[in-house]
């Protein structure tokens, strides 16, 4: 029997929602699969913030620290925006990335067959996608200082600092790398070494950490030319690398490629020193919480990536993956992926389908 410790953040929004259909997904697991699992529930973001005053409770991070793997729904909301920053959600989330070392932010884009007339790109161009971004994390203008607002001349000034260390970029070239090995043995790194300093020493770094790499392709594209190539022609990708806001930026892109955001799941990982989180890329959309109207899909293929990454056991990896992808080819489909003639569900439906197809998946295995 493997006992695995899991702390669930199920944060705002419709984060509560596609959790609960995380929580049966796992308690099915459960049933079929030497696995038990305990779940202990903390709160993080706004939650956190209506009852504790600040987003990320020591007591929170804490218990992340002692489990197994962190599962994070979605943070934030309105009521939160105009809070000062050290008080937001967002910040939160950077304490807890931060908190675990979870340096590297792996964001799989898959266009299934099923959903490609769900995305604003032409279907002929999206077919046969299956990407990956490797997003650092914990680097970059999200975190280097100095940053702030201040008088200069008489007038307001905003600054933040695109840092990195050569270690870090080492550290997460090599995950990139090391990725790429097990797929299509490519990596594409993205960077604005025209005219950014900092991204002269990433291309530099990367180029460096290639050399160990000779059964891998590496190929540098400038972050703006990335962006155009992955709506142009994203089959050209197999692994592509980014600092921290372009991985931010790229991955959303990425998204839509998909058909929805509702379908991006993720995992975050440091060295192993600390458990990993697994998120789905959306956020809290608290226009369509409390309605039943959620995708649970990023949810449950999060999970499905913490038993690849966390558990290293590709057998559930796969029987997630194979069922939703079933579920979808059977034309069932929530709002934010709705089509002609498709089968309309709402949250608890699709996690039900996909639950009830994991255990028929799993019996004809
Ligand atoms: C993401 C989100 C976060 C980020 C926000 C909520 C801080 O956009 O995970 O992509 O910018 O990293
Ligand atoms: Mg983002």
């Amino acid at each position: 029997m493997r006992l695995k410790k899991i702390t669930l953040l199920s944060g705002d929004g419709i984060g509560p929602e596609v959790s609960h259909e995380g929580e049966k997904l796992l308690k099915v697991i459960e049933e079929l699969f030497d696995y038990k699992f305990e779940i202990i529930k903390k709160d993080f973001g706004g939650i956190a913030i209506d009852k504790y005053g600040i987003p990320l409770p020591e007591d929170t991070l804490d218990s992340c620290k002692k489990s197994d793997a962190v599962l994070l729904a979605a943070i934030g909301g309105p009521k939160y925006d105009n809070l000062p920053r050290e008080k937001r959600p967002e910040t939160g989330l950077l304490g807890l990335r931060a908190g675990l070392n979870a340096f590297s932010n792996l964001r799989p884009v898959i266009a299934f067959d099923s959903l490609l007339d769900s995305s604003t790109i032409k279907k002929e161009i999206l077919s046969g996608t299956d990407l990956i971004v490797v997003r650092e994390l914990t680097g970059g203008l999200y975190f280097g200082k100095p940053k702030g607002i201040e008088i200069r001349n008489g007038e307001r000034v905003g600054f933040n600092t695109m840092l990195y260390a050569e270690s870090e970029i080492r550290r997460i070239a090599k995950v990139a790398f090391d990725i790429a090995r097990k797929r299509k043995k490519k990596v594409t790194s993205t960077d604005k070494a025209n005219i950014l300093d900092v991204s002269q020493l990433w291309r530099d770094i990367v180029t460096e950490v290639s050399k160990d790499y000779k059964d891998v392709t590496l190929e540098h594209l400038y972050i703006d030319n990335a962006s155009m190539q992955l709506i142009k022609n994203p089959r050209q990708f197999d692994v592509i690398l980014a600092e921290n806001l372009f991985g931010d930026i790229l991955s959303d892109e990425g998204a839509m490629l998909t058909g929805s955001i509702g379908m991006l799941p993720s995992a975050s990982m440091g060295d192993g020193s600390f458990p990993s989180i697994y998120e789905p890329v959306h956020g809290s959309a608290p226009d369509i919480a409390g309605k039943n109207l959620a995708n649970p899909i990023a949810m449950i293929l999060s999970i499905a990536m913490m038993f690849k990454y966390s558990f290293n056991d590709e057998r559930i990896y796969d029987t997630i993956l194979k069922s939703v992808k079933n579920i979808l080819n059977e034309g069932y489909r929530t709002k934010d992926i709705q089509q002609d003639k498709c089968k309309l569900t709402g949250t608890v439906e699709m996690g039900d389908l996909i639950c009830k197809q994991v255990k028929s998946f799993n019996c004809k295995v």
